[in-house]
Formats: C-alpha cells, structure tokens, sequence
C-alpha cells in the first residue's frame, strides 16, 4: 500500500506537468520527486519560469499534476474527490501569497476568520480564534482596520495569521517577501522561523533572494522544471553563489556556460 508507507506530510513522486493550449502543450515539470517531513523549512529558489509557481500549485492542491503520484498526509491526492480534496487542504495547508490577498472591503480580523467561517465554524468562535492569530503575530490591536490601513509588513503578518488560523502543519508561501523592503522581509522571516521552531510548522517557501532562503535549513532549486539540488541551504546556497546564476532585478538570470 503505496499510501500508508507515506509517513511524510508531502510525498511527490515522479511530477509532470504540461499546460495545454488547444492541442499545443508546453511541459513545464519533467519529473519531480519531493518529500517533506513535518518541521521541515524549506526554501525552493530556481529562475523565473523553472516551474516554481507551478510546483508550488499542485503541492497546494489548488492545480493537479499531469503525471507522477502525490501523497498529502499519507494521502493519495489523485484518487480524492474535489470535496475530498477540498477539506484535506483545508485541514493541511495554509497559503500565503506575495501579494497578501487580503479582501479590502473587510476587517483585517475578517480576513483571518474567513477560512474557519467556509469551514462552518459560527461566525463568533471564528473571530475569537482570529483575534488569538493576531495577537500572535503582533497586531491584536488591528482587527478593526481594513487591510489598506496597514503597512506592507502588517498586511502580510495578516495574512499569514489568516494561513494559521485553522492550524494547519503546514505553510507554503510563494514569494512571501517579494513586495517587501530589507528590514521588513526579516521581520517575517523571523515570524516564519519561530513559527517553524516553536509550533513545529512545515514551511515550504518560494524565494528570489539567497538571504531569504539563507532562513531555511534545506534548499530546493529548481531549473528547467527540474530538481537541481536538494539538501542543507548552507551548502546549496554555497553552490548557487559558486555558480553561473547572477541575480538581476530579482530573478536569477544565467550566463552562457
Ligand atoms: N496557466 C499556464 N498556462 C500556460 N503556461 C503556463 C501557465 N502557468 C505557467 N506557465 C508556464 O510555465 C512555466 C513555469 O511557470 P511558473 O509560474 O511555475 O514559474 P516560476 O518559477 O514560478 O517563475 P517566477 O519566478 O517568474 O514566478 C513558464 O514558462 C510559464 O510561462
Ligand atoms: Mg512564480
């Protein structure tokens, strides 16, 4: 049994993905295998366009995988109902996005209730629930305002009390830093890292910039929808400075080998 011999919270084996466009398809992932254990933190960095996003999607649940088999807490995603699928995300996985998709016409203490109130939790239980996440993420005093009353930082520390509320194992976060200055992406980064060490959260986050990803303790790097490296972040971000990818403008731009 495939299935129960899964003991890792995300078990992806042999991932394809092609996106079709009438009857022209473009491949995008070409075989990857991922597995993650619970307390992970992990970092997947890899040029614009190497399936990142992509990869990060199907880990999510929110697209599925052309090919290849994945396993979501033992798990077997592809055999799951939408419904089914549904609420296995909804207990697992919480996402944040560079973005923060916060909803603008509602309170910041209504955008973290909002995942438990789809869940069917009564709308006061929610909102107590809200106002425990953000008081954990430091803006207990904020829940009256609407998301454009709030700094960049603030929105994301908002969105990422919303990831937490329904206290999933897991987090992923695709490019979290991304419209965020120097200072600011510490400040969540740090958030990120007391999440993982003193709640045992999984984090599996998308990043540009070797600093974010220096947060991690394990690295992933994509290229050309392929797993370039796998291990410990000190050693693969050792080998992305010794190698031909330069940065520029935030994304990693290869010279001819
Ligand atoms: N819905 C889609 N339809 C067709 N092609 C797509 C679609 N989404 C992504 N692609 C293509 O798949 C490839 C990988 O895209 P993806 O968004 O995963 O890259 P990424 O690594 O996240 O890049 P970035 O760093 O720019 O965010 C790209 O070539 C992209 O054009
Ligand atoms: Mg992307």
């Amino acid at each position: 049994m495939p299935g129960a011999a899964s003991k890792a919270l995300i078990d992806i084996r042999a991932v394809t993905k092609s996106y079709f466009s009438g009857s022209v398809e473009t491949k995008v992932l070409f075989g990857v295998d991922l597995q993650v254990e619970r307390g992970d933190f992990i970092a997947v960095m890899g040029q614009s366009g190497s399936g990142k996003s992509t990869l990060m999607n199907i880990l999510g649940c929110l697209d599925q995988a052309t090919g290849g088999d994945y396993f979501l807490d033992g798990e077997n995603t592809l055999a799951l109902s939408r419904a089914q699928l549904a609420e296995i995300r909804n207990r697992t996985i919480g996402f944040v996005f560079q973005s923060f998709n916060l909803i603008k016409r509602m309170s910041v203490a209504e955008n973290v209730a909002l995942p438990l109130i789809y869940a069917g939790v009564p709308r006061g239980r929610a909102l107590a629930k809200a106002a425990v996440e953000l008081e954990r993420v430091g803006l207990a005093d904020f829940g009256k305002r609407t998301p454009n009353q709030l700094s960049g930082g603030q929105q994301q520390r908002v969105a990422i009390a919303r990831a937490l509320v329904g206290d999933p194992p897991l987090i992923l976060a695709d490019e979290p830093t991304g419209n965020l200055d120097t200072q600011t992406s510490d400040e969540i980064m740090r958030g990120f890292q007391a999440l993982n060490r003193e709640r045992g959260i999984t984090i599996v986050l998308v990043t540009h910039e070797p600093d974010i990803a220096a947060w991690s303790r394990r690295l992933v790097r994509l290229k050309d929808g392929r797993v370039l490296y796998d291990g410990p972040a000190q050693e693969g971000l050792r080998q992305l400075a010794a190698s031909h990818e330069h940065l520029v403008h935030g994304q990693t731009q290869e010279s001819e080998a």
